[in-house]
């Protein structure tokens, strides 16, 4: 790669709002709204942007914002970055590596134990330590034949409202479901301002959202065309209210495809006469985390099983790796640098996938990432599982 000859990363100024908003614009083919603009800004706030320029031009940009991410267990405090565009004349010259660099230096300065962000390509972002955390499945329903086992949980309870009318509820059940949920993030009102503001370039041609609300849950969703509904978002706190929505969802004559995105441990299929139904069209990556600070990051979160092992974390990009003494008892963890000999060693995005219990440490080890004895990576599985899947709680 030739190094780019004149870039320059610096801390953005509003005087480069016109310049970063063509860039972004540019990287994904799209059009802001203005409204839209005020409620990223107020996410990713100017004075933590960077922007790379050249000849006097901004040719790259990064941003950033504080998020609360729930972790197994417990929340923990992270810098969420978004909005990561290089200029295409001056791509695969070392731009957004520079960004990076610098992005993260600032991050390790604040202290902060996660960095987080969603990933345009998969490809990106395993150099910098980058692990996909959360994973979803893309599911379509056709309504017409999903017939409800008599075992099934039949409530009742749903209403249809304006999405308006129903914002209180949403909220109420989103911080309810997003405190027990890894990967989920606290939402700012900034970001229920953007959900609410349904910008058209998001609706992928679909129409406007309506929603149902259940006192345990909420479906908001909208059509494409005659015969598609798009689940855009639904959270539930309870078995009932998960059942209740879906029986509301199939009851919608006149549609024949549901389609919604669902965590692997999602009971819809088991709640069918012919789960295949339920059939899964897609599958990806949804939250990536880098873990910034090790220690911090393992004794934060709870574990559903004992372990007692030394960790070889390597950091190619920074310098968050280490050897590490990992004991957890009685769910909790004690870690700090040791210099015993490693049992386990991997990447840090190794590391940054297992974290919050999404994928097994037996696919990474088969793999050739993750190495140790076979019952020291039993025995890592095992502590790392969680019984509830890590869903991203809203899209940045
Ligand atoms: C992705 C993007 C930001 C990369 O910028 P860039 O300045 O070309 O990246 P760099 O030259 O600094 O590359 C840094 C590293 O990432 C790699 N890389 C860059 N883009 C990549 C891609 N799309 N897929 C896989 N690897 C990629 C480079 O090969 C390089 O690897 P190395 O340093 O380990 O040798 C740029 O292509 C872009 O703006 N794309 C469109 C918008 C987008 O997808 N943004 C990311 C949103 S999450």
């Amino acid at each position: 790669m030739t190094p780019h000859p004149a870039a320059r990363v610096r801390p953005a100024e509003k005087a480069d709002l016109a310049a970063i908003r063509l860039l972004i614009e540019t990287a994904f083919g799209t059009r802001f709204d203005p409204a839209e603009l005020e409620h990223i800004w107020a996410l990713f706030p100017v004075d933590r942007a960077l922007v790379a320029e050249a000849d006097g031009r901004v040719v790259g940009h990064t941003h950033s914002g504080p998020m609360t991410i729930t972790v197994p267990g417990a929340e923990l405090p992270a810098i969420g970055i978004s909005g990561v565009a290089v200029a295409a004349p001056q791509r695969r010259r070392g731009v957004l590596r520079a960004l990076c660099l610098e992005q993260h230096r600032q991050i390790a300065a604040e202290g902060v134990p996660l960095a987080a962000l969603t990933a345009s390509e998969g490809g990106i972002y395993g150099r910098f330590g980058y692990g996909p955390s959360a994973r979803e499945n893309r599911i379509r329903l056709d309504r017409r034949f999903a017939r409800f086992l008599p075992t099934a949980p039949d409530p009742g309870g749903v209403r249809q409202v304006s999405v308006p009318e129903a914002e209180p509820e949403l909220r109420r059940i989103y911080e309810a479901w997003r405190r027990v949920t890894p990967g989920a993030q606290q939402r700012p009102d900034a970001a229920w301002a953007l959900r609410f503001a349904d910008p058209v370039r998001m609706r992928g041609g679909g129409g406007d959202l309506f929603a149902f609300l259940h006192p345990g849950g909420y479906a908001l969703y909208r059509h494409h065309g005659d015969q598609s509904i798009e689940i855009k978002e639904m959270r539930t706190l309870t078995a009932e209210a998960h059942a209740a929505l879906w029986r509301a969802l199939c009851g919608r004559d006149l549609s024949h495809d549901l389609v919604a995105g669902l965590p692997a441990d999602d009971p819809l299929p088991y709640l069918l006469t012919d789960p295949r139904q339920v059939r899964t069209v897609g599958s990806y990556d949804t939250l990536w985390l880098r873990i910034m600070d090790v220690p911090a990051a393992l004794t934060a979160r709870r574990y559903d099983a004992d372990l007692e092992t030394v960790v070889a974390v390597d950091d190619p990009f920074l310098d968050a790796g280490g050897t590490f003494a990992l004991r957890i008892s009685g769910g909790v963890a004690e870690c700090a640098p040791t210099t015993a000999e490693p049992e386990l060693s991997m990447g840090l995005d190794v590391l940054g996938a297992i974290y919050l219990g999404a994928h097994p440490a037996r696919a990474f080890a088969a793999a050739g990432r993750l190495l140790g004895a076979p019952g020291a990576l039993r025995a890592l599985e095992r502590a790392f599982a969680w019984p509830r899947d890590a869903v991203l709680g809203w899209g940045f």
